[in-house]
């Protein structure tokens, strides 16, 4: 396994639509071992997901995993998801607010409304085809990773960007507000 280097916003690939992963692609080596070292890459970080056009591979691929970590103290636990080809549904009109992040937009953070709740629909690692339904957190995190398939970052979901914050200052003005 390897640690994969992050692209940081400003690369390009960051802001292209990636590929569909078809279905003899998913078992292949060279798919099994990128899903094995952007789970490594997201732990090393401790990011609470990744996607393969983070770690400059422009296909339709993520990882999701959520202990909780120095980097996000406050985050439910999500045991880990892998998923390829994620098309998501929107079940309700109820946004909801949280603080996020982003490996590639290092040191930042900022008030992003998602969707409270929604439907997912993906492929796994070993190619099975799952329905599932998330809410608030998890709707939260599957949609800032969803979003980077699609040439998106969590900057491009904020309303306005005047709760936009340094990390360190977050931490010292913010404190009493937790993720989700
Ligand atoms: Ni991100």
């Amino acid at each position: 396994m390897a640690i994969l280097k992050v692209a940081r916003l400003g690369h390009p690939i960051l802001r292209k639509k990636a590929g569909l992963v078809n279905k003899s692609e998913i078992s292949s080596v060279t798919v099994q071992t990128l899903i094995d070292d952007m789970i490594e890459t997201m732990h090393e970080y401790e990011g609470l997901g990744l996607a393969a056009p983070q770690v400059h591979v422009s296909k339709q691929l993520v990882v999701i995993e959520s202990q909780s970590s120095s980097r996000y103290p406050e985050a439910p636990e999500i045991p880990r998801m892998i998923m390829s080809n994620p098309e998501i549904k929107y079940l309700t009109d109820e946004h909801i607010e949280s603080w996020e992040g982003c490996l590639s937009v290092p040191d930042l953070r900022g008030l992003v409304p998602r969707c409270q709740r929604i439907q997912v629909v993906f492929y796994d690692r070993d190619g099975l085809r799952h329905t599932q339904i998330a809410e608030d957190f998890l709707s939260i995190v599957i949609q800032h990773e969803t979003d980077h398939l699609f040439g998106k970052v969590f900057l491009d979901r904020m309303e306005d960007l005047s709760s936009l914050s340094f990390l360190s200052e977050f931490k010292r003005h913010k404190a009493d507000i937790t993720l989700s």
